[in-house]
């Protein structure tokens, strides 16, 4: 079976979680592009937020109803991808480079699924770690981060920030996660602790494991 055909399986799962009158949390990504019309089809009655201008935009043109962030404070469900999923529930998100808006909406949902083929599952997470820079200061935050390279040719994040990449080790990606956070200059990274998501389905060859973290 292909990797997309696994995608678009964990995708139709996750679409069978929403119900109507929810307000939706989208992610962004190729997993998150078989998400869309799947949930398009069901003909809910909801509300949506997307984390990039390329779902909304996608999402906008299947009949989807999404509204600016600004608008809800709190989602009933997000689903979205991830680049690296581990068994404790770590992830590591952000090769789309829109990690900072996904967290933000991963956080605010009640229920936050995430969606991947059989590919994604990992042992330990490994670089790179998708990081958001601010652009003042960029070479200092990058001297102070040590192991981080700019992704050549990306433009700035819908809220100007830089897209780079953190490339040294990962270890305890709760110690990682800690010094990312306090690095002055740094918008967002890439890793997601485990406490963040509710629900992972993977997709391996023609059926959907569903791991329930909370
Ligand atoms: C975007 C993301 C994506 O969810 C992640 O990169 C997985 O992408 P894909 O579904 O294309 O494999 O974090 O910022």
């Amino acid at each position: 079976m292909s990797i997309d055909r696994e995608k678009q399986l964990a995708a139709q799962a996750a679409a069978e979680l929403v119900e109507d009158g929810m307000a939706v949390g989208l992610g962004t990504g190729s997993t998150v592009a078989f998400l869309l019309p799947a949930l398009a089809a069901r003909k809910l009655a909801i509300r949506c937020v997307a984390t990039s201008v390329h779902t909304q935009r996608k999402a906008t043109e299947l009949g989807l109803e999404v509204e600016l962030a600004d608008m809800l404070d709190h989602l009933d469900i997000a689903i979205d991808g991830a680049d690296q999923i581990t068994p404790d529930g770590w992830l590591i998100k952000g090769g789309g480079g829109a990690h900072t808006r996904e967290k933000i909406v991963a956080a605010s949902a009640a229920r936050f699924v995430v969606i991947g083929d059989s590919t994604k599952p990992a042992d330990v997470l490994r670089p790179p770690v998708p990081l958001e820079l601010l652009a003042f200061g960029l070479p200092a935050t990058l001297r102070e981060l040590g192991s981080a390279v700019l992704r050549a040719g990306w433009p700035p994040s819908p809220d100007g920030g830089v897209i780079a990449d953190y490339t040294g080790p990962v270890g305890d990606p709760s110690e990682l996660a800690a010094r990312l956070s306090a690095t002055p200059g740094l918008v967002g990274h890439g890793l997601f602790e485990p406490s963040l998501t509710a629900d992972v389905l993977i997709a391996r060859a023609g059926s959907v494991e569903h791991r329930i973290l909370r």
